[in-house]
Parts: structure tokens; C-alpha cells; sequence
């Protein structure tokens, strides 16, 4: 039997497509951004061409006006549903018309810093530098237009986290589609770990409102029936903004967009407080339409720490939630905390455990000096993989792998984190 390392450079391998990795075959055939900005973590371990050129060609499918696309449909399949046609975003490489939490530019400084061949590493990150730039500048400008310092999404597909409880109330307003399609995410998976039709069918209106109106950024800003301040992706930005800035210090890149970004980024830490719920010690994802937060534990909150959002007491009171968090279940960190009603231990985004999540909430708990919860989250992340092996998530009750078997990002992170 393969060692487990070996098993996960295997999984990476054998989910390369030339060039870019799919998350899983079949159920994901086609390049997604954040789990391609998470598995070249995965192949810097052993083979760093690779692993700069998974960014490359996710770059090449980067919109004019900074976006860079949730998935690019390199190739034709018939696996997955909803392709590029009823995307209707023909670029040159088709796309879906939204982003994901951008992790990219945070992915592409631990590249550098663990990099053997630093010249090559530094070469790759000069050319990248300007279009990260561009996809941050998108980011700022088309998502938060009135500079309220927190970045709007359109779509739970663009967090990221699917089928997460905090988008329940928010979804629940949007239409439905009004035609007949067929998933085929429940002809790979067990239906009782995916999200629901109820779901689907808002999933689907969505897409078709970009469709219909064009992509036209200000229409679609003013109109949106779905619009989320994304607690994921603010965290996930704020830090990717901070790791852009320390990239361009050392590259000597930074310019006067840069210092742009930097101001941006300030108004996202005076905005923050906005989403902090004083009563429950937590951070909350805010429905823009209603203005209201949604007020469940999912571990999006706990992302604020790892983007240095949280004060020294909010990151204390985080500390505290998630040791209480990691006693609720065998395994840690559950996406939606065990004592929620809404807490569903396999269906995707409403309980299981997601590996690159712990990596980045470890990772922030370790920065602020809290290493006994990064070292015990960090142990039941080893577990799990010891268990299950490298499935995309995880029954925090049992360790039972769940979803796509053979997953890119959860070998990757393996690779990059535990082995
Ligand atoms: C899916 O199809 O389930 C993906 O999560 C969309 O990004």
C-alpha cells in the first residue's frame, strides 16, 4: 500500500487534467479558483513547476475587468450540471460570471516563501503580481462600490460554503427557477450529503439573473435579490490584501494601486465591528437586503482570526468558542457548530469538517498564540486523513469520509500541512 503521502501526491496526479487539477473526477470535472489556489500548496511539495502553473492557467481564465472566475470550463463534460451554456459567460475560456473566496494571493506567498527554486518562484510571482493586483482591485471596487469596507457576494456558490445555514433566510427570498433541470451532483454523491432541490432551484434563478442582465456590475449591484456580507470571503480577502502588500515589499512591486488596496483594507478593520453580535461573543454573516445578521455558529466566524480582523479580546472569546467547539463532536472543526439546530453532520456546508478550513483556522490561532487549539485541530485533521483518507469532507462524529472521494485540496493540504 502507497504511504499516505504517497497516496496523496497519487491523488493530485491522477486529477491532472495537463496543467490545471479538478477537484474530483466527475462530480467536479473543470478547474475551480480556491481549490486550485489550494492544491498548488499541494504540488509546491514536489513539483514546483506544477504547482505555478495550476495559477497560471487559472489566471488565463481572468474577465477583463479583474474577476477571476468560480470555475473554468477548460473542457467539455457531461458530469457536471450547471455547465457553461447556462452560465452564458463566453469569454475566452468559458467561465461562470462569479469568483470564490480568494485565497489565491495568500496560496501564492507560502509558495514563495517554502519555494526550493526561489528564482523560478520569484519569476512566477513577478508575472502574476499585476493580475492578483487586478483581481483584488475587482474585488473592492465592483463588490463594495459605496466603500463600506465589507465586500458584497451574489451567490452562496461564490462563498464557497453552498448550502451553509447562514445563507438560509437570505435564499429563502429568492425566486425560484421557473424551468425543469436534472442535477447530476446526486448521481456521484449520496443526495443526504448534498444540498437540497430547494436550493438548487435558487442556486439556478441566480445564475440566470447575471445571464439575463448582462453581467452589467452596477445593475446587478442595485438589483441582486441575493447580496451577502461573506464573512468567509471578507476574512479570506482581508488577509490575501495584507499577503499581496507583503509580496509586492519584497518584489519591490508595490505601487500606488497597491496603496489603493492597503486603504481598503483599513476600512474593512473599522467596518468589521458591524458583524460582531456582543450578546453571543461571535462575528455573523449579514443578509445586505434585509440588514440583518444571520445569527448561527458557522466557522466562517472563526476566519476573522485568521485574517487579523478579531481584537486580543474578540480572538480570546473566539479561543474560548472554539474549544468548545472542538469538545462538541469526536472530530473538529464542524463548519456549523454541533449545538445548532440547523446542524447537519454530512450535508455539506451544514456540519462536516473541510480541511482547508481547519488549515487556515489553525493557522490563525497559532499566529495569536493560541497553539493549544491550532496543535488540537491540527491532530484531528491528521485523524481524520489517518481514518478516511483524502475525501473533500468529514462527519465530525465519526471521522466517515463524505462527498467526492480522491479530493485535490484535501491531499493538498495534507501534503502541505500534516505529512
Ligand atoms: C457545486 O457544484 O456543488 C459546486 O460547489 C459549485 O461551486
Amino acid at each position: 500500500a502507497l504511504s499516505l503521502k504517497e497516496l496523496a501526491k497519487q491523488t493530485l496526479k491522477d486529477n491532472d487534467l495537463g496543467g490545471y487539477t479538478v477537484p474530483t473526477h466527475g462530480l467536479y470535472p473543470f478547474q475551480w479558483n480556491w481549490d486550485s489556489a489550494i492544491t498548488a500548496l499541494g504540488w509546491m511539495k514536489f513539483d514546483e513547476p506544477r504547482a505555478w502553473q495550476e495559477i497560471e492557467i487559472l489566471f488565463s481564465g481572468q474577465w477583463d475587468n479583474g474577476m477571476v472566475p468560480h470555475i473554468l470550463f477548460h473542457k467539455n463534460s457531461e458530469t457536471y450540471f450547471p455547465g457553461p451554456n447556462i452560465w452564458g459567460a463566453n469569454r475566452a475560456i468559458k467561465s461562470t460570471s462569479i469568483s470564490q473566496p480568494p485565497v489565491l494571493a495568500t496560496a501564492i506567498k507560502e509558495m514563495l516563501e517554502t519555494a526550493k527554486d526561489s528564482a523560478l518562484a520569484t519569476e512566477k510571482v513577478t508575472q502574476l503580481f499585476n493580475k492578483l493586483v487586478e483581481y483584488h482591485l475587482w474585488w473592492y471596487n465592483d463588490r463594495d462600490p459605496q466603500n463600506t469596507g465589507l465586500v458584497v457576494t451574489y451567490h452562496p456558490w461564490e462563498s464557497g460554503m453552498d448550502n451553509s445555514p447562514a445563507w438560509d433566510d437570505a435564499l429563502h427570498a429568492v425566486p425560484c427557477v421557473d424551468w425543469e433541470y436534472t442535477r447530476r451532483d446526486t448521481s456521484h454523491v449520496d443526495p443526504s450529503q448534498r444540498p437540497h432541490k430547494s436550493e438548487y432551484d435558487r442556486f439556478l434563478y441566480l445564475v440566470d439573473f447575471f445571464k439575463r442582465h448582462n453581467f452589467d456590475s452596477q445593475y446587478i449591484f442595485d438589483n441582486c435579490p441575493y447580496k451577502m456580507n461573506d464573512l468567509g470571503i471578507i476574512a479570506i480577502l482581508h488577509r490575501a490584501t495584507k499577503d499581496l502588500l507583503i509580496l509586492g515589499d519584497k518584489l519591490g512591486l508595490n505601487d500606488e494601486r497597491t496603496e489603493y488596496l492597503a486603504k481598503r483594507a483599513k476600512m474593512t478593520e473599522q467596518a468589521i465591528g458591524s458583524l460582531w453580535c456582543e450578546s453571543s461573543n461571535y462575528f455573523y454573516c449579514r443578509n445586505v437586503l434585509t440588514n440583518s445578521l444571520a445569527k448561527v455558529k458557522t466557522s466562517a466566524g472563526l476566519l476573522c482570526v485568521y485574517a487579523g480582523l478579531a481584537t486580543k479580546a474578540q480572538t480570546e472569546s473566539l479561543n474560548n468558542t472554539a474549544q468548545q467547539w472542538i469538545e462538541a463532536s469526536q472530530f473538529s472543526i464542524a463548519s456549523t457548530h454541533p449545538s445548532e439546530t440547523c446542524y447537519e453532520p454530512q450535508r455539506y456546508w451544514r456540519g462536516p469538517i473541510w480541511l482547508h478550513i481547519n488549515w487556515m483556522i489553525a493557522l490563525g490561532f497559532a499566529e495569536s498564540g493560541f497553539t493549544n487549539t491550532a496543535n488540537h485541530i491540527q491532530q484531528d485533521t491528521r485523524n481524520l486523513v489517518l481514518t478516511s483518507g483524502y475525501y473533500e469532507y468529514f462527519n465530525p462524529e465519526t471521522g466517515a469520509g463524505c462527498g467526492g472521494k480522491n479530493f485535490s485540496w484535501t491531499a493538498a493540504i495534507a501534503l502541505h500541512w500534516l505529512l
